[in-house]
């Protein structure tokens, strides 16, 4: 396994391009199964996430292409109707298969997907959309068993205890573009990715109102046809090298950070005293070596709330601001893994029920760290930055599943970063010897 060691405390400089949106990518490749016409993909991040999903559809009698390492040709002329476990295990995204394989084939079988660290990751507002459908939803031996025959649009309201769902309303929203009659979902999830996938089935030919907003409107059609889609550019891995430039009081410009998709991520940040430059609807410039940094508090939330996927990093950030921050997670309770680690660096952070009370600005110091998951290997890396020494980011697979070539594009920008294999790093150091 590889191993990402950091020697921190260099400023950065320069300019660092975002890739396309993973969120927005895994529901898009599920939508070519409601089509037998190709459907080309392009700016598509080259991730193992998206990797394993092309593999999936294939698995699922597909025919899968890959023009370039960002472009991809999804032809489901056949589609299987069941997803096995070995499959839907290793990706809780996966989920997304069903709603398109009911709508197109009428049937499906899909496994139930594991829990993961950063929480159970139930599926009930999913299956609660689907029966609304009049789906015939039945679980039998961890299978959700759909039967799509007699499906007709319905009234959805996919609200939970934690906001909406994404991926449940990208499965509804696949479900009902196939769906004779008219569907409306209510506290539908409004991110940026779900608009794209709003925007790629438009471009098929599906009838969908009141995209970005929560209540969506979708009149069934017969057939969809093929498309040629660009995704979106991903907000999170924009606001990973934002906070990169702030962690490391640098001057850095990130190509492809859309400001309309990331405002209250700006907001929550420009009150912490660091300055941005919005320099195009694209781009954005953060002026780290500006900025005196003070505590805040921070609750993420269903967007267009702060994004629980930039949590992690942000507490890397505030470990190091003189004062008292409190982070309160309203989407993932649990999503502290992060913690301990960076607790390792010298952070003092204790979790109080879904809050993280950081005491900030003890200096950091390189250690050896465990990745948990996808953004608390980010938030480790960007404390590498500004710890000072040596450290070592274990099990980094997590963080192959979100970011392109992470340790690349921040040597780029100056950082002392490197990906080896776990062989090199000193014995005394490595769990995993
Ligand atoms: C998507 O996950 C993203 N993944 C996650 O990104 C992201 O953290 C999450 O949305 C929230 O923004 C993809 O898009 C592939 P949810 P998703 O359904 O759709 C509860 C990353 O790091 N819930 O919006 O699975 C759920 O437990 C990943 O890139 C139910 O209770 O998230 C959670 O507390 C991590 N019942 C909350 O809602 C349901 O049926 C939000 O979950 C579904 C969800």
């Amino acid at each position: 396994m590889d191993v990402v060691r950091i020697r921190g405390g260099r400023r950065l400089a320069g300019t660092v391009e975002i890739g396309g949106a993973k969120n927005a990518c895994l529901p898009i490749f599920s939508a070519c199964l409601l089509t037998a016409e190709p459907v080309t993909i392009r700016n598509v991040p080259d991730l193992s996430d998206v990797r394993f999903m092309a593999d999936i559809l294939e698995r699922l009698g597909a025919t899968v292409e890959r023009l370039d390492p960002h472009t991809w040709r999804i032809t489901a002329a056949q589609v299987a109707t069941r997803a096995p476990y070995d499959l839907v295990r290793k990706m809780r995204a996966s989920v997304c298969l069903m709603g398109p394989m009911v709508a197109r084939m009428k049937r499906a079988e899909v496994s139930l997907p594991g829990g993961c660290v950063i929480g159970p990751r139930p599926i009930d507002l999913h299956l609660k959309g689907l029966s609304k459908l009049n789906c015939g939803v039945e679980i039998e031996a961890g299978y959700v068993k759909l039967d799509g025959s007699r499906m007709r649009g319905g009234e959805v309201f996919l609200g939970g205890r934690h906001g909406s769902t994404v991926t449940g309303t990208a499965n509804i929203l696949m479900a009902a573009v196939l769906t004779p009659g008219r569907t409306r979902i209510d506290s539908a999830a409004c991110e940026p990715e779900v608009v794209d996938l709003c925007r790629l089935l438009i471009s098929m030919g599906a009838k969908i109102e009141g995209v970005g907003s929560h209540a969506i409107h979708i009149e069934g059609v017969e057939a969809l046809h093929g498309a040629d889609y660009s995704v979106l550019h991903d907000r999170i891995e924009a606001g990973t090298y934002l906070l990169a430039g702030a962690i490391t009081h640098s001057d850095i410009t990130v190509k492809g950070a859309q400001a309309e998709h990331m405002a209250a991520f700006l907001d929550k940040l420009s009150e912490a005293g660091l300055v941005f430059e919005i320099v195009d609807a694209a781009t954005i410039r953060v002026r780290g070596d500006q900025s005196d940094l003070r505590p805040v508090d921070v609750i993420t939330l269903p967007h267009p709330g702060f994004p629980t996927d930039l949590q992690a990093q942000t507490c890397a950030l505030l470990a190091l601001i003189p004062g008292l921050s409190i982070v309160t997670e309203r989407v993932y309770p649990n999503r502290f893994m992060h913690v301990p680690e960076l607790g390792r660096m010298g952070a003092d952070i204790s979790i109080e029920g879904p809050s993280a009370v950081i005491k900030g600005g003890r200096p950091l110091s390189g250690a050896p760290v465990m990745a948990s998951d996808l953004r608390a290997s980010a938030a480790l890396i960007l404390a590498g930055l500004a710890a000072s020494g040596e450290t070592w980011v274990q099990r980094i697979y997590h963080l192959d599943r979100g970011y392109e070539k992470f340790d690349e594009k921040l040597a780029s920008l100056g950082a002392d970063v490197a990906r080896l294999s776990d062989t090199e790093m000193p014995k005394d150091l490595s769990v995993e010897a």
